[in-house]
């Protein structure tokens, strides 16, 4: 089957199913050109939200189909690549956060949404990279926070904040790789140009780089707003090497050169037009979640939400 034919295969499935297709921005490609909505994690988790489809296919790695599933317990919502794991979200599990919340029963647990439903049920709030700044701002000052498991993240709450925090051991393999060297060498080498970071990235907690006017932190829909809104012409994009498709398609006329070629969150590319279809058809991938694990991780979740 070519391109055409999937993508034809896939509007008449979406129609009989009453379906839609969410995807996140580090897709292949060709899943985000199928897609009804594109997103970053806080932008599905709100699209999810308020879709009033039967059936949502989402274009991402399992935990995102999971907290869409949490909050839309009417539907059905397919991952069509079930498998697809994180390296955030593998790095702590139920068992060891109940672990580290009775060393610190005083403590708030802040989750990034890169977890599992289990860590989120037994989570006083969900952050993404959108809002986890204003998320941590929010919390009392007289409690400590246990933040995880994105300690590069955490590290850069703690810098922009001012706040001290418990940090979880945990990274984006993905992210990991940018290194604040990458990025003082792009800032010489391309001098009219801003240098977009995702706070997931090991330069994250680096105070001059956060300090500096050219270089801007964002989620992946907060580059795509900065992209969008700058009169610059250049923009050096340190993230996940797809999140260019988006950026080059909005923005004609704008160049956008990755820091470092080849980074590649491989769990995100094992969503395809092919296992979207086979979801469709099937059910394959279906996210079924236990009830009481559900309601649970259903407050942090909505917390995270109201925060924008
Ligand atoms: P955002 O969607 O919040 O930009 O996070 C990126 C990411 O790594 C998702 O797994
Ligand atoms: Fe997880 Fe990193 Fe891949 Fe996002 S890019 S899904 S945080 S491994």
């Amino acid at each position: 089957m070519d391109i055409l034919q999937a993508k034809e295969k896939i509007e008449r499935l979406k129609r009989e199913k009453n379906a839609v297709i969410l995807a996140h921005y580090y897709a292949p490609p060709d899943v985000q050109d199928v897609a009804d909505f594109l997103g970053d994690s806080l932008g599905l988790s709100q699209l999810a939200a308020s879709s009033e489809a039967d059936v949502i296919v989402f274009g991402g790695v399992h935990f995102m189909a999971e907290t869409a599933a949490i909050l839309c317990p009417d539907k059905t919502v397919l991952s069509p690549a079930p498998d697809a794991g994180c390296s955030l979200a593998d790095s702590i599990d139920a068992a060891r956060l109940a672990a580290w919340k009775a060393r610190h029963p005083d403590g708030i647990v802040v989750s990034y949404v890169n977890t599992t439903a289990e860590v989120k049920a037994l989570t006083d709030w969900c952050c993404t990279s959108a809002n986890a700044v204003k998320v941590v701002e929010s919390l009392p000052e007289s409690r400590p926070v246990l933040f995880g498991p994105d300690k590069h993240l955490g590290s850069h709450i703690m810098q922009v904040t001012g706040r001290k925090m418990e940090l979880w051991d945990g990274v984006c393999t993905v992210h990991d790789e940018i290194s604040s060297m990458m990025i003082h060498e792009a800032l010489k080498r391309w001098p009219d140009a801003d240098i977009l970071i995702h706070p997931e990235a090991t330069c994250s907690d680096d105070k001059e780089l956060i300090g500096n006017e050219r270089v801007v932190f964002a989620s992946t829909a907060g580059m795509l707003k900065h992209a969008a809104a700058s009169p610059k012409k250049t923009f050096v994009i340190a993230t996940e090497a797809d999140t260019m498709h988006q950026l080059e398609k909005e923005n004609p006329g704008k160049v956008f050169v990755p820091v470092s070629p080849g980074i590649y969150c491989r769990e995100m590319k094992k969503v395809s037009l092919e296992n979207i279809i086979e979801s469709l058809e099937t059910g394959k991938g279906k996210v079924v979640l236990d009830e009481n694990i559900r309601t649970k991780a259903l407050l942090p979740i909505r917390r995270m939400m109201e925060i924008k």
